[in-house]
């Protein structure tokens, strides 16, 4: 049944944590900021690189918006050394970067030595600058030949992942602190192989299921491993993921199809990565949702072999979390969605997994970026708590958040961008609430240091605290790279 709906269910009101004044962070608390390979490094022919999925994918006429590739992204492949120097310039105390598949074991065999050298430099040159690196293993780029052979709905591709890890940990082990596994396997698993708007761009609902399982395996196996390994090296290490979650508001919580439309879109987007990782378990209520799928011969209870569920709850150290916004959730049609429509491939992605019911996002009557994602940084203290209640109480860090709003740069050459400014303020004192609820959150990783390759969007949307002008590499540092040293500086929030 659709109906047409036209009440506004706005998220609830801010609580008096949000308005403590001048707001200091806890002792330590990290201020960083992210990026990941494909979208800043180029350089994708050398040093013996292979390709990932995401160059064969931008290079597929009509993939990517204007076409646009990661070949030359930001160039940061050759300029490592001075977006170091920057960094420390704008009191980042930590980085978040991913490592390359393909530059370290091409095609994913054999492990390239000449490829693992840039991370090796970066590194050096990190911890040169008082700069804390904190690494993302799996950052989206499967090479293309491992894709070839099944990608992430072939198991074997979590035991390549595992080979490919530990041939980066043998290198880097001893210098990096922090090691997380997977970025957003959500993204991977259904934005990839179900509604295809990401590399591979697949179409299939069950393989977007199944690829999800075998990366949480990747994912087990590596943090299995690595804890034995860094015991056994005295290498004083912690283990974690960077998840994206959602805060799913039914858009009418009297409807029984919106509410019913939340849950399923929580057991999708949250409980179907929280729960294994934390629980050994699959949520009943999503099989349930997706049982009705075409399997083919392998049912959900053969993918999930023996001792899978053990492995990808290997104790964890820390929880990332990226967080952008939430989502009213609808069991109905909307005429208004959130987002960009047709042009945004993210929110169309569920329809294969949840029924033949529609699942919509009707907008709430909120700010949005240049993403058409809404400004809702309240979403962020309940998810944060959530978490904390629901799952573990364990050392969280905002391992992403940002936003997309279209800057350039002004007659005398600044960069003026106050929107990200107070969206970013809004989002730290959500944080700074959940501090206080007594959530365990140690840091915070801006997305993203600098504009780069935005997926299926290219160059179109930029994040960065830094301006890149990409026709001449040109690094501006934006109002809000200032304002976020000085926070960083700080220690905190003014009033
Ligand atoms: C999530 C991803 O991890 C990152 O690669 C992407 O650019 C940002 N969010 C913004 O969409």
């Amino acid at each position: 049944m659709t109906t047409q709906r036209t009440t506004a269910i706005r998220p609830e009101p801010r609580t008096a944590a949000y308005d403590l004044g001048p707001l200091a962070f806890p002792e330590g608390f990290v201020w960083g900021a992210a990026t990941a390979c494909y979208q800043i490094e180029g350089a994708v022919a050398e040093d013996g690189r292979s390709a990932s999925i995401w160059d064969t994918f931008s290079h597929t006429p009509g993939a990517v918006l204007n076409q646009d590739t990661g070949d030359v992204a930001c160039d940061h492949f050759h300029r490592m050394p001075s977006d170091v120097a920057l960094m420390r310039e704008l009191k980042m105390a930590s980085y978040r970067f991913s490592v390359a598949w393909p530059r370290v074991r091409p095609d994913g065999g054999a492990v390239n030595r000449a490829g693992l050298a840039f991370y090796d430099r970066l590194v050096d040159e990190l911890l040169a600058h008082d700069v804390a690196p904190w690494l993302t293993l799996y950052h989206w780029d499967l090479p293309q030949a491992l894709e070839d052979a099944g990608g992430w709905t072939n198991r074997d591709t979590a035991h390549r992942f595992a080979d490919y890890a530990f041939s980066v940990y043998d290198v880097l082990g001893d210098r990096v602190p922090t090691w997380t596994t997977l970025n957003e396997p959500w993204c991977s698993a259904f934005l990839g192989y179900s509604a295809g708007h990401h590399a591979p761009g697949r179409q299939d609902g069950v393989a977007g299921l199944v690829a999800a399982h075998h990366l949480l395996l990747g994912h087990g196996i590596v943090v299995d491993e690595l804890r034995r390994r860094a015991d056994g090296a005295g290498d004083d290490i912690r283990l974690g993921l960077s998840l994206n979650l959602t805060v799913p508001d039914p858009f009418d919580p009297e409807d029984p199809a919106d509410v019913d439309a939340a849950r399923r879109i929580d057991g999708l987007h949250n409980r179907l990565f929280l729960d294994p990782i934390f629980k050994a378990t699959y949520p009943e209520d999503v099989l349930e949702d997706t049982a009705h799928l075409d399997w083919g011969t392998g049912h959900w209870h053969e993918v999930v072999q023996d001792g899978d569920l053990e492995l990808i709850s290997s104790p964890i150290d820390v929880l990332g979390v990226n967080y952008y916004h939430g989502n009213a959730v609808s069991g109905h049609e909307h005429t208004a969605v959130m987002g960009l429509g047709a042009d945004k491939p993210d929110r169309v992605a569920l329809s294969p997994f949840v029924g033949s019911e529609h699942v919509t996002f009707p907008s709430r009557d909120l700010p949005v970026t240049a993403m058409g994602w809404e400004v809702q940084a309240e979403g962020l203290h309940r998810l944060l708590v959530r978490l904390d209640t629901d799952y573990r109480h364990l050392p969280i860090y905002l391992t992403e958040t940002g936003a997309a709003y279209d800057d350039a740069p002004d007659p005398d050459g600044e960069v003026r961008d106050p929107e990200r400014i107070a969206f970013l303020d809004d989002y730290l004192r959500a944080v700074h609430a959940a501090i206080t609820d007594g959530v365990d959150v140690r840091g915070f990783f801006q997305w993203s240091l600098m504009d780069n390759f935005e997926w299926a969007f290219g160059y179109a949307k930029r994040f960065g605290l830094v301006h890149v002008d990409y026709d001449t590499q040109v690094r501006t540092p934006k109002s809000s790279a200032h304002w976020y040293a000085a926070v960083a500086e700080r220690g905190g929030l003014t009033a």
